[in-house]
């Protein structure tokens, strides 16, 4: 069946994407090797929280979305985008496997007049260095003259009610000329504003600066929230104060670390390809190392918390987590640093809870656990680390014995009172 658009991976970036480009009035298939999710999107429900299943059940009965499994139908789409993981290893380094075996299969497909476009985060070099050959090699076809070739980087930020695939931004970098042209002209239709550049390089680059720019910063107010509490001045109203500011600062929070698909992998793909070229990329690794020093830290701050305000040592001390997911409001628990401070908490004796009105439980990282209600008495301490803001949190400071709020969600005055404990 002839379709405007097929998107390969049906995630978090290729759902929205699809919605977006169908309100646009564009046909379009999703092709995922998910059968479940196939089904599931085909009967109009929708498992990604920024796609109703009203808009989607709408969609898919007016034929403008469909999904498959069958690699066939792209063929007689115009143009194929690419939405599919790309992690990284055990060894942190790119893991590029399940794109590339998906770019073979596209290569099969290939027919000239084709516009690929690769939506996926990586390191800059992919799209010329590794899909290109692929997909010539596949097809017999050469990039930039019988078909187009693109990257373009989603830059959705999952829970944002503000901020759609249609309304940011899009950076468009081609193969050559007429690869950007083409794929520029195809977002046009349908989101707000298409930014090119002058290759896949300077696009792949542009996502990885834009993460790397909220890692560093996230870091460097990481590391002033450990030094606040060596010197007992309060960071959150540190950073309010500084945001007052009308030009030349950004305000970043402190938390327990870093959470989510983007922002704790992503810039490890550049210190990957950096080192290519003999070249050290020490503020990721500087903006790694404290980050990921954030969960060690929560845990001493619980473990003062406890000895201080009641008297006991977090060995034996039932704890509860409120809030799991790696970011208020939504259920998406990749990389949450929930379950770093869960592990580091029960390392250290603490019998330990969770409560998450997104996440009726979970199994992360060899933890498994399911939620419980918000009891906040039954605990010697109640640990706020995800601040959802369905949750009563005045009710929580009167009701619990102890609450230390990693996240600045009770408001409390002070950095540390006989009931609340602020990073
Ligand atoms: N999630 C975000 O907020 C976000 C934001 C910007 C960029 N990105 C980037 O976009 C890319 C996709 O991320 P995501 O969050 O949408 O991933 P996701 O895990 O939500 O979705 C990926 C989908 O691909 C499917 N899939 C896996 N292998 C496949 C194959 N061989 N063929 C077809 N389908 C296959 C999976 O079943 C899944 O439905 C990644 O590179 C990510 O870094 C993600």
């Amino acid at each position: 069946m002839k379709r405007d658009v097929a998107i390969v991976g049906a995630g978090y970036v290729g759902l929205p994407l699809a919605k977006t480009f169908a309100e646009a009035g564009k046909t379009v298939v999703l092709v995922d090797v998910d059968a479940e999710r196939v089904a599931q999107l085909n009967r109009g429900e929708s498992y990604i929280e920024d796609v109703s299943s009203e808009a989607l059940e709408r969609l898919v009965e007016e034929g403008r979305v469909a999904a498959t499994t069958d690699y066939d139908e792209l063929r007689d789409a115009d143009a194929i985008l690419i939405a599919l993981p790309t992690p990284l290893s055990r060894q942190r380094e790119p893991d590029l496997a399940i794109m590339l075996s998906a770019t073979e299969e596209i290569a099969k497909r290939l027919r000239p007049g084709h516009l690929v476009v690769l939506e996926s985060t990586t390191y800059p070099g992919t799209t010329r260095e590794k899909l290109l050959p692929l997909l010539e090699r596949g097809s017999g076809l050469t990039a930039g003259q019988d078909f187009h070739l693109a990257f373009s980087p989603e830059r959705v930020d999952p829970g944002n009610s503000q901020w759609s695939t249609k309304s940011v931004t899009k950076v468009v970098g081609g193969v050559n000329e007429t690869s950007t042209e083409a794929a520029s002209a195809l977002y046009s239709a349908a989101i707000d504003n298409v930014h090119p550049v002058s290759s896949p390089e300077a696009a792949e680059l542009t996502k990885l600066l834009e993460n790397i720019f909220r890692s560093v910063n996230i870091a460097l107010v990481n590391e002033l929230a450990q030094l606040c509490d060596r010197m007992d001045i309060d960071v959150w109203e540190v950073v309010e104060a500084a945001a007052t500011k009308p030009f030349g600062f950004m305000s970043f929070k402190p938390g327990p670390g870093l959470g989510g698909h983007c922002i704790p992998i992503d810039p490890f793909y550049l210190t990957w390809k950096a080192r290519e070229y003999g070249f050290y990329t020490e503020f990721i690794e500087l903006a790694g190392k404290v980050n990921e020093s954030m969960p060690y830290f929560c845990r001493s701050l619980v473990s003062q918390a406890l000895n201080h305000a009641r008297q006991r040592s977090l060995s034996g001390s039932r704890i509860l987590v409120l809030g799991v997911a790696y970011k208020p409001d939504i259920s998406d628990m990749r990389e949450s640093p929930a379950v770093k401070l869960i592990g580091l908490l029960e390392g250290a004796g603490a019998s330990v809870s969770y409560h998450d009105p997104y996440v009726p439980e979970f199994s992360e990282n060899g933890i498994v656990m399911r939620s419980v209600a918000l009891e906040p008495a039954e605990y010697d301490c109640v640990v706020v680390v995800t601040d959802h803001s369905s949750v009563d949190y005045d009710r929580l400071v009167e009701e619990a014995q102890l609450v230390v709020d990693l996240r600045n969600a009770t408001g409390a005055n002070g950095k540390h009172s006989d009931k609340v404990w602020r990073l």
